[in-house]
């Protein structure tokens, strides 16, 4: 394979690029909505996370970004570096829209290591006839762990298999296993989302081996971002998926068999059940398999756009398999390096009527908490944070122990219209364990140590940072919380 230099023209977009972003992070830096210890772009619009890989000590993020407004358009790839999966430092643009096969948007995509080398794959948008193309095309990461260059001989892949949609075909995940490399891509195929997988000897040639899951739900008309975890023996498979209604994350749980290019499914469910949370995308580190998510969602509302700036990643998470098939999916430890001094404790109080004034060993606009309650059948109880003194600014956390349902309640929580949330929980003897990470602008509520995860971006006032706890119906203790205050 050839490899394009970054030279005249094609350096100059970057630059132009890079010097856009400098302009927008005068305003946006000023934003008390910039979150305090999850990754943001420095400015301009950012989606997808992209090519996320651990190189020697060095773990690489790249993501969908356009560098120019607040918004999405033309895409590039945004990148950074940390070694610690909390401390990211910006790098320039690594990709640019340029060549005839990616002029329209340089789309999302994964990165491998091949002999040391960090290989990179993305999507690449063009017209065709004045209808839209995406190809999927390969890059890789210089010595300098900064510049991308292009290959010679994209794209790589053409056109999808006959039959199948050639405007919507794109995202491309590289992995190995058994010494073969494979590519998953999303695609459609008579309306229906699909998965297609491919494998190759040499990245430039990639054979058509099957489509992987059998899409029985019509109204999932397109499945990008499609991800596969593989354990080995056992493999979970992401789909970020659009419907005519809502788009989401799903997972499906169970076994590829590579030889027939099969897959058989175990259990399926969502990776996470708040609105905030798209294109969530794995990757190995050592024992651990490691999942990043875009924190916000398509068609939204996005109000830090007025300060220059749109889009943040969820906390990095470790995905495991449990014991009945079902992802487990839990903070990487690494995030226990944010908390800042001891905890506050507060042990055995049963929830009364609001407003009971007991609850400020919780309160902050940057603090984790774990909670952990003990209620009676039929409970309903509340769980408020982000409140401002005088009860007009909040975000509900509702928990109804009938219907084993949390409620992320959203419309006090500040600025924006946004949507509420709902997420299941398993009954385990009454006692239910939240664990929760509040920033400037978002709330990851982990449940039952990673049973289910409920992700939302909210934007209250810097001053909304009190809790509270109450009872609605029924009798709950609080039998246990902890409280710590982060930064990075
Ligand atoms: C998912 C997605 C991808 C695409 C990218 C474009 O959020 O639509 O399928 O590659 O965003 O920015």
């Amino acid at each position: 394979m050839e490899w394009f230099k970054n030279m005249g023209k094609y350096r100059e977009t970057l630059e132009k690029a890079n010097e856009a972003v400098l302009k927008l992070e005068k305003i946006a830096s000023a934003d008390y909505h910039r979150e305090a210890y999850h990754f943001m772009p420095p400015a301009g619009w950012m989606n997808d996370p992209n090519g996320l890989i651990r190189h020697g000590e060095t773990y690489h993020m790249f993501y969908q970004h356009h560098p120019y407004k607040p918004e999405w358009d033309d895409m590039y790839w945004g990148h950074a570096v940390c070694r610690d999966l909390l401390h990211w430092e910006h790098r320039p643009i690594a990709i640019a829209p340029f060549e005839p096969y990616d002029i329209d948007g340089v789309y999302s995509g994964s990165s491998v290591e091949v002999d040391g080398v960090v290989n990179i794959f993305y999507t690449g948008v063009y017209a065709e006839n004045g209808e839209a193309r995406q190809c999927q095309c390969r890059a890789k990461l210089m010595d300098d762990g900064i510049t991308v260059v292009k290959g010679q001989n994209n794209p790589v892949i053409v056109y999808p298999p006959e039959g199948y949609s050639k405007t919507d075909f794109r995202d491309p995940k590289v992995f190995l296993h058994d010494g073969v490399y494979y590519l998953v891509a999303g695609s459609s195929k008579e309306n229906r989302g699909v998965m297609l997988l491919f494998t190759t000897k040499d990245f430039v040639h990639f054979t058509f081996q099957s489509q992987l899951v059998e899409n029985d739900s019509p109204k999932d008309i397109m499945w990008e971002c499609p991800d596969l975890v593989d354990f080995g023996d056992k493999q979970i498979l992401f789909e970020s998926r659009i419907t005519d209604e809502y788009m989401d994350n799903i997972y499906f749980s169970g076994r590829v068999d590579f030889q027939k290019g099969k897959f058989t499914e175990t259990c399926r469910g969502k990776l996470d059940y708040g609105v905030d949370y798209y294109a969530a995308q794995s990757f190995t580190d050592g024992n651990r398999k490691i999942v990043i998510a875009w924190m916000d969602m398509w068609q939204m509302e996005h109000p830090t756009e007025r300060q220059g700036w749109v889009g943040a990643m969820t906390l990095p998470r470790e995905i495991r398999v449990g014991e009945d098939g079902a992802a487990v999916i839990t903070p990487c430890k690494e995030t226990e390096m944010l908390r800042r001094g001891a905890p506050q404790v507060l042990e055995n109080l049963s929830l009364q009527a609001p407003g009971t004034d007991r609850f400020h060993a919780l309160d902050g606009d940057c603090v984790e908490l774990k909670l952990r309650f003990a209620y009676e059948a039929n409970s309903k109880f509340t769980i408020r944070l982000r409140g401002n003194v005088d009860g007009t600014e909040y975000t509900s956390i509702e928990v109804d122990t009938e219907k084993k349902e949390l409620h992320m309640d959203r419309s006090a929580s500040g600025e924006g219209k946004l949507k509420d949330s709902f997420c299941p929980f398993r009954e385990k003897d009454g006692q239910l364990d939240l664990h929760i990470f509040v920033d400037h602008s978002s709330i990851e509520v982990f449940v039952n140590d990673g049973e289910a995860v409920m992700t939302n971006r909210i934007y209250p006032s810097p001053d909304s940072i009190h809790a509270d706890l109450f009872m609605s119906e029924g009798t709950c203790t609080l039998v246990k919380a902890e409280a710590y205050a982060l930064s990075l």
